[in-house]
């Protein structure tokens, strides 16, 4: 039988076993994947804790590459034997052999391998939706991206850089700072020592940037509103410090801000959707943007992963091999 990481409730990283599991036939619009690499996500960490809720005992995870296995009834966009990458949809990523809607998988190009996938897809479609949809930055503009050195962080910042903006990027140590210098960012700071508001205004001369992309939350959203230009742009999309606090409408008043709490879900609720964001990070990545895979553990290690990942020691993406 194949096996997954299964949880039979909510909690740290040791709630997570690997156990052998059932999975039936395909249903109809699905196809059985055999998984090859599985992306470690910061979502993954809300699912195990239970801040995004699973029915359980279930697998966690939203990210995955694979090979086509066996055809549901009605699957015509695949065929058996094709080479595949999925993200968002049901969870259920972290597992040898799983079950997932046709309609959602992403083809994968001949130049893009299996691990580079699995730690670009769910990251790099984040971030293309971010530079692309959310906030369209043009060349010239400033903007602040909280967690450069991390899985988002140092993919944005490349193409960020690619697109000609200038990049403050915010990170927790002296080590992640060069790393993210090194992956697009003009200017980093330390904000766990540093005021990084106070930095940002002073780095651009009091004016402020265009856009905040603010995956911290807690911790950096008072200072994100504080270091905004005029018409402005707050983009909250995570919570990795924990949830920000509900923003009054009249905080935005001073400067005429926008603020937004967008999410993947959305940017791919379609297969348009999703392969046009794809297909932009594919061409980003063969225009220059790397994927640095900076830790890889075996997907029944996942509770090592997950230390890794909450310990804020990782940087870059992480990839758990089946
Ligand atoms: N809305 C969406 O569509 C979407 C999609 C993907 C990811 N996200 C969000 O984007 C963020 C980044 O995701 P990721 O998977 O690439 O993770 P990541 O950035 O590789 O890891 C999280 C980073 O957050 C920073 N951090 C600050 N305070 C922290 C704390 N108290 N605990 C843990 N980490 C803390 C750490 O970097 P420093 O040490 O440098 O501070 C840590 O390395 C997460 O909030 C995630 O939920 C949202």
């Amino acid at each position: 039988m194949p096996r997954a990481i299964t949880i039979h409730q909510p909690g740290g990283p040791e709630v997570m076993q690997w156990e052998e599991v059932t999975v039936a036939d395909p249903g109809p619009g699905e196809v059985r994947l055999r998984q090859t690499v599985v992306g470690l996500n910061y979502i993954d960490v809300y699912q195990r804790m239970g801040k995004y809720p699973l029915d359980l005992p279930g697998v966690i995870g939203m990210e995955g590459t694979g090979v086509v296995e066996a055809l549901g009834s009605g699957v015509d966009t695949v065929s058996v034997g094709d080479r595949v990458g999925y993200v968002m949809g049901p969870p259920g990523a972290y597992a040898e052999v799983r079950n997932y809607p046709a309609q959602r998988l992403i083809p994968l190009p001949d130049d893009i391998a299996d691990e580079q996938a699995a730690a670009m897809m769910l990251k790099g479609l984040t971030a293309a939706y971010l530079s692309r949809r959310t906030f369209v930055v043009e060349a010239g503009q400033t903007v602040l991206f909280h967690a450069a050195a991390g899985g988002v962080g140092l993919i944005i910042c490349q193409w960020l850089k690619q697109l000609g903006a200038t990049v403050i990027g915010t990170v927790g140590s002296d080590d992640k700072a060069a790393i993210a210098a090194a992956h697009g960012c003009d200017h980093t700071i330390v904000y766990t020592r540093e005021n990084f508001s106070e930095r940002v205004m002073d780095l651009t001369d009091g004016q402020g940037v265009s856009v905040v992309y603010d995956g911290v939350g807690a911790t950096t959203y008072e200072g994100s509103l504080a270091c905004l230009a005029r018409f402005g742009m707050y983009v909250s999309f995570g919570a990795a410090s924990g949830a920000p606090p509900p923003v009054p409408v009249s905080a935005l008043a001073a400067k005429a801000l926008y603020l937004t709490r967008p999410g993947l879900a959305p940017h791919t609720a379609t297969r348009e959707l999703t392969l046009d964001i794809a297909n932009a990070l594919f061409d980003a990545v063969r225009g220059g943007v790397q994927v640095e895979i900076n830790q890889r553990y075996a997907l029944s290690d996942a509770v090592s992963a997950h230390r890794a990942l909450e310990s804020r020691s990782t940087t870059g993406s992480t990839i758990l091999t089946v």
